[in-house]
């Protein structure tokens, strides 16, 4: 009998409790449902794929950006919306795409422009007087042997004398016609091919202009334009003192495609100290100094 009331007691305890927990727990799951809508925009749908993906761990998650409403006037333009009325990535948000690296051709200046003519005047790029086989002078062009260059050779030359080098510039200035007469008795013993490799055709010398200094040693004939020049103390001397002067090393070794001719030790061109020196310290070609 106790027993009996105290589990009455038990029992009706339960009962008076009941209410209150159900209410507490349906006052839950009405909270949690209402604010799931609300973190999902109060968009039923939304919400309820959601779930679905929650459960089912699906991959296909839901996408905000589509169940956004468009508004042209915000990110969206209006152009971006076809048809369909599918949504295409908005203008300000397409990715820059990158270029991929294309290798501008190489240049190769070894050969001339077929059918060209001789210009009126000189061209001067940058302030540099320029001639190549791209680039030639007037026939008529005829200004001397540069006094600047001479000036600048003559410091040169006594530079080098300090170092126990007695320098000479065995060819300067060559006249339109001298450079015609030279080239084709090269043409004759070597064939035009092999001649233009090193040997300008008239109107395209650097001689011509005044600044060209094809240097050598005193007593060393034997050097004179030839490649053993740069192997010798003088010729590495003036290869690396010329820039001080104002002087390039026109024809470097390896740079025939740029420059258009076969490594020369001992030409030289006067483009004052400044250009010289940026030139020198680059280890460039004045073809790609000039970018040309
Ligand atoms: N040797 C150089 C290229 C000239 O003939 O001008
Ligand atoms: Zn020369």
């Amino acid at each position: 009998m106790k027993r009996n009331k105290s589990y009455q007691y038990r029992s009706q305890k339960k009962k008076g409790k009941a209410l209150p927990i159900t209410l507490i727990s349906l006052g839950i799951i009405v909270a949690g449902i209402t604010s799931w809508i609300g973190m999902n925009d109060w968009n039923l749908e939304k919400s309820y794929k959601k779930i679905e993906q929650v459960i089912y761990q699906d991959d296909n998650k839901v996408d905000d950006e589509t169940t956004e409403p468009v508004n042209p006037d915000e990110n969206y333009d209006s152009e971006n919306i076809d048809e369909n009325n599918e949504v295409e990535v908005p203008k300000d948000e397409v990715p820059e795409v990158e270029t991929p690296d294309v290798e501008t051709p190489e240049k190769d200046n070894r050969q001339y422009i077929e059918g060209q003519e001789l210009p009126k005047e000189p061209t001067y790029i940058e302030g540099i007087l320029i001639a190549n086989k791209q680039y030639p002078l007037p026939s008529t062009y005829s200004p001397g042997e540069s006094d600047e260059a001479r000036a600048a050779f003559h410091e040169m030359a006594a530079a080098a004398k300090l170092d126990g080098f007695e320098l000479i510039a065995f060819s300067t200035y060559r006249s339109y016609d001298y450079q015609t007469g030279l080239y084709e008795r090269y043409v004759e013993r070597d064939g035009s091919e092999a001649a233009d490799r090193y040997s300008a055709r008239p109107g395209y010398s650097e001689h011509q202009t005044g600044l060209a200094f094809d240097i050598g040693e005193v007593d060393n004939e034997q050097y004179y334009a030839s490649a053993k020049f740069g192997e010798t103390d003088a010729g590495k001397w003036v290869a690396a003192n010329a820039y001080r002067f104002g002087f390039i090393m026109r024809y470097p070794e390896g740079k025939e495609k740029r420059t258009g001719y076969m490594h020369e030790s001992w030409h030289f061109r006067y483009v004052g100290i400044e250009i010289a020196r940026e030139i020198y310290k680059q280890n460039i070609s004045l073809e790609e100094y000039l970018g040309i």
